[in-house]
This record gives structure tokens, sequence and C-alpha cells, in this order.
């Protein structure tokens, strides 16, 4: 087996191990591979600044991170994210800026996918386009 195909399938089996990507036909999860990226950021990173326009969606393979809003007397923390959760699907979903900011806590493994591969993929998926929704509804309020 060469190299690229050696990845792509570890990268499959990574995928398919993922709860999140759990709905995907094979052929969708195949299509995701070829627009995911990944990269590790360390700790303290700001992933994602609050005001910032959103661009991306993002997965966390490994590692944790917090989630942070400004308020009138400076910033509050709203989260802790671990594996297999995901953030920045707000801003794509709602067209307005980022709503909070996003900080690694550790050295974390993060899935990115661009804006229209998130909506060409996984909106288009209905369990994970549900999902997304309801997330977005419960944050949408804290
Ligand atoms: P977005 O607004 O694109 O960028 C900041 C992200 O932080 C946001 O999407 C959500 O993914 C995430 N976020 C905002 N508020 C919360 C919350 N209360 N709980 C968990 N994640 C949140």
């Amino acid at each position: 087996m060469s190299d690229a195909s050696s990845i792509f399938g570890r990268l499959r089996q990574v995928l398919q191990n993922t709860y999140f990507f759990q709905s995907l036909k094979m052929s969708e999860l195949d299509e995701l591979i070829g627009h995911l990226r990944m990269i590790r950021v360390q700790k303290g990173y700001e992933i994602i600044k609050q005001g910032d326009p959103g661009d991306a969606f993002y997965l966390i393979s490994s590692g944790k991170v917090s989630v942070w809003k400004k308020k009138t007397m400076g910033k509050t923390k709203v989260a802790d994210l671990g594996a297999d959760l995901f953030f920045g699907e707000m801003a794509l979903m709602s067209n307005e800026p980022r709503n909070a900011s996003v900080i690694a806590e550790e050295v974390t493994e993060l899935f990115v996918l661009q804006r229209y591969d998130f909506e060409k993929i996984l909106m288009k998926n209905p369990t994970i386009a549900n999902e997304l929704k309801k997330a977005f509804m419960e944050r949408k309020n804290k």
C-alpha cells in the first residue's frame, strides 16, 4: 500500500470511530476526508477570537479547549470541550461574527473544515445538521 493510501485508510478509520461522523455514509466520509485539515495547537493558543468573521468549523480529535464570552465585566468561561466535541458552528450557521473566544487548554488536535465544505457535507446530512442545530440553540442562550 502506498503512503498516501495508507494515510487515507488510517484517517478513514479515525473518522469512522468519531461519534460525530457516525451517520455519514462511506461516500460522504470519503468526501469529507478530501476536505478536512488536521492541525495541532499548543496550550494557550487562541483558536477562535470573539468578534472575528467565521470561516471554519472545528472538531476536537484530542485535547481540551475552553470557551469564553466577553461580558460587561471582563470575560466568563461558558464551557470546556474535549475530544469528539465541536465548535465554530455558530458563526457559520448564523452568518454572525464569532460569539465567543476558544482557547486550547492543552496540546489539542483538531479537524478543521472550511465553511463551504461544512455547508456542502455536514449540513446536508440530516442527522448531523440536527445535532448542530440542537447545539446552536443550547449554546446561544448560555
Ligand atoms: P462560533 O460563534 O462560530 O465561534 C465561537 C464558538 O464557541 C461558537 O461558534 C460555539 O461553537 C462555541 N460556543 C459558544 N457558546 C458556547 C457555549 N455556551 N457552550 C459551548 N460552546 C459554545
